[in-house]
């Protein structure tokens, strides 16, 4: 329990410290991999190269800070991020050296104005957000060891796919045969390789892009090009280019709570701008089979039909429904077919307001963060209500509300 002063200290002084939060937590990750080099074998080091898991971290802390006395308005914030944690092995004994390091960043960071009282209150601070995080956790590793697999498990590709000239999909089994837990539609696996000439592992989350319950695992990855994205595809590119059938990759158990209510049988929209629809592809796939009279709306941005992937598999499966549609935006087409509800341009929620008007739906969005909030913009425009509305970050969480237009 933290004293009425301790939580006085750290909710004044939480502005000052967002206000320098990424100085702070830029020092913070500086000096904790010099002092520990192997948890470079966890973090993404293009997301820390591009500032991402610094404004991650700095928010949540400062979050906390400010609901220091009523955390539990943070859970499910907690809950989202302890999936990422526990889907990268992120253990107990880790949360000390992650409290030291960022403790000593905001005393030199900040100075003479750090004072004993300061630093003291944000230790036992952190101490209360720290344990927060680790039961959430322990309960995660708790459930995935009763139902799935404990750390890294080796699978080999058993099958490699091409579905546009830029997603290929890799299908996966487990290497000592055990069968495939039955994880929730939208949830992902870390995966983690270790590539020739780099010093470190290197680890990255892909959404799992088939439905539960088959004997193998589908990922489905973006080829990257250019220069800035040949770093961070570093890993989709050298599955691209370097793994074939018949190959090893470690991966942790499914993770996240980006999912579909199953529970529910209201209508869904789910929308999706380019490899953004590798979870909405387990989603349409899982209520094709299990809730088949189920309405979907089911809607994907792609910049043109090359790209397009899952063209076919998401046509058989909506003729499966009994009450869905697809409609697709490319940014350019050749010929517009009206038959196949494809358009030119962005897409427009407008278009769906007679639809989501009239319908009590949920809707489920993937994509680039500018998309999205473009996409959440609109349905908010259209009255739709914030907790009807889920999204997935391929990434760190970033706040939206930053995130400039699309
Ligand atoms: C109370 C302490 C902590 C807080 C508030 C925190 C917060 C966060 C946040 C906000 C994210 C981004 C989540 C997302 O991707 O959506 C994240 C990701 C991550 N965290 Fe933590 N974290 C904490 C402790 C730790 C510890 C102890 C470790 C292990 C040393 C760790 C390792 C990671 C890693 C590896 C990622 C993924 C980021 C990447 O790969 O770039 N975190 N954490």
């Amino acid at each position: 329990m933290l004293s009425q002063k301790t939580i006085e200290i750290v909710k004044s002084t939480a502005p000052i410290l967002a206000e320098r939060g990424t100085e702070i937590t830029t020092y913070f990750y500086k000096t904790m991999f010099e002092a520990h080099p192997e948890l470079l074998n966890i973090f993404n080091f293009v997301n820390q190269k591009k500032g991402r898991q610094q404004t991650a971290l700095a928010n949540t802390v400062y979050a906390a800070a400010t609901y220091i006395d009523q955390l539990e308005v943070l859970l499910p914030a907690v809950k989202q991020i302890a999936y990422k944690h526990r889907s990268l092995n992120v253990k107990k004994e880790h949360y000390p050296i992650v409290g030291e390091y960022l403790l000593k960043a905001i005393k030199d960071v900040l100075g003479d104005a750090a004072t004993p009282d300061i630093l003291k209150a944000w230790e036992e601070a952190y101490g209360v957000i720290a344990s927060v995080f680790i039961d959430v956790e322990q309960e995660m590793y708790e459930q995935t060891k009763a139902v799935a697999w404990e750390g890294f498990k080796d699978f080999r590709i058993v099958r490699k796919e091409k579905e546009s000239s830029m997603i290929t999909s890799f299908y996966l089994e487990a290497k000592d045969e055990t069968t495939i837990p039955n994880f929730k539609p939208g949830q992902y696996v870390t995966v983690r390789l270790e590539i020739p000439g780099e010093t470190y592992l290197l680890n990255r989350q892909y959404s799992l892009s088939d439905s539960p319950g088959k004997k193998y695992l589908r990922i489905s990855i973006k080829r990257e090009s250019g220069e800035q994205l040949q770093e961070e595809g570093k890993v989709s590119n050298y599955l691209h280019n370097n793994m074939d059938i018949g190959d090893t990759i470690a991966i942790t158990a499914p993770a996240g709570d980006f999912v579909l209510d199953d529970r529910e049988e209201n209508p869904v929209f789910l929308i999706s701008g380019g490899v953004g629809i590798t979870p909405m592809m387990s989603m349409l796939k899982d209520i094709a089979e299990n809730q088949p009279n189920r309405p979907v709306t089911f809607i994907h941005a792609a910049k043109n039909e090359e790209v397009h992937a899952f063209k076919l598999e998401v046509k058989e499966t909506l003729n499966k429904l009994m009450n869905a549609e697809g409609y697709f935006y490319y940014d350019r087409v050749t010929a517009i077919d009206e038959s196949e509800h494809i358009s030119e341009g962005r897409i427009n929620l407008r278009n769906f307001k007679n639809l989501i008007a009239d319908k009590d739906h949920s809707f489920y969005i993937c994509g680039p963060a500018p998309f999205m909030k473009s996409m959440i913009d609109q349905l908010e425009s259209l009255n739709v209500k914030e907790d009807a509305i889920r999204y997935e970050f391929f990434g760190p969480s970033i706040n939206l509300k930053e995130t400039q237009n699309a």
